[in-house]
């Protein structure tokens, strides 16, 4: 089924995914890639509204029901974007990916990993990127970013405990194996440097 690339961009919040996934797509593009840059919770106009649900500071949402929100979100997106990107030779890279569920919603809310890794793999259909890199930020600039903080979604207004657990899980789930792990306190053309020579040597040994 798989023709195209699916690269995946995970850390926490302001680690410099978005950042990173737009010099990303120029250079593929430069290279001559199709390239499709999406989101997670979002990447399509259903997955979008439950993004709203989910990051309206006025939904009131258990972590159970919070859970599910995500995985309905991510099925439909897997369903009318990923595949078909993937199907018709494109590189998606999608910025968050099953990865933050384990990490917010496993580590972060407490809920039981399995469940939620099962979850991951219902709501995907075990579809597996080609490329998961995490961004692995020291505390210190974790600490700096803080401050860029608008506090104008529901995530983004939990308290400092709960953002600091979901940034351990991130340095925990970096180490797993397939998992590509990038050093995000540098400037970010060194990041970017990095990136690319980990996706130039996947389209390397694609030919
Ligand atoms: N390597 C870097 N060094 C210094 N600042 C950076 C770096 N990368 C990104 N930034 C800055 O940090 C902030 C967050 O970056 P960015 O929006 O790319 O992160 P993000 O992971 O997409 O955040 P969010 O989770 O809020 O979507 C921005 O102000 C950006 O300019
Ligand atoms: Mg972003």
């Amino acid at each position: 089924m798989k023709k195209g690339l699916f690269i995946v961009l995970e850390g926490p919040d302001r680690c410099g995914k978005s950042t990173q996934a737009a010099l990303l797509k120029s250079w593929l593009e430069e290279l001559g890639c199709e390239v499709v840059v999406t989101r997670e919770p979002g990447g399509t106009y259903l997955s979008e509204k439950i993004r709203r649900i989910l990051l309206d500071p006025k939904s009131n949402i258990e972590p159970m029901t919070e859970l599910f929100l995500y995985e309905t979100s991510r099925i439909k997106h897997t369903l009318e974007k990923i595949i078909p990107a993937l199907k018709a030779g494109k590189v998606i890279i999608s910025d968050r990916y099953t990865l933050s569920t384990t990490a917010y919603q496993g580590y972060g809310r407490g809920l039981d990993l399995k469940t939620v890794e099962t979850l991951n793999r219902i709501a995907t259909l075990d579809l597996k990127p080609d490329l998961t890199i995490v961004f692995d930020i020291p505390d210190r600039v974790f600490a700096q970013r803080e401050h860029l903080r608008n506090g104008r979604d529901r995530i983004e207004r939990e308290p400092d405990i709960f953002r600091r657990r979901v940034n351990r899980a991130y340095k925990l789930l970096a180490r797993r194996p397939g998992i590509t792990r990038i050093d995000a306190g540098r400037p970010v053309g060194t990041i970017q440097a990095d990136i690319r020579a980990r996706v130039q040597k996947i389209l390397s040994a694609k030919k």
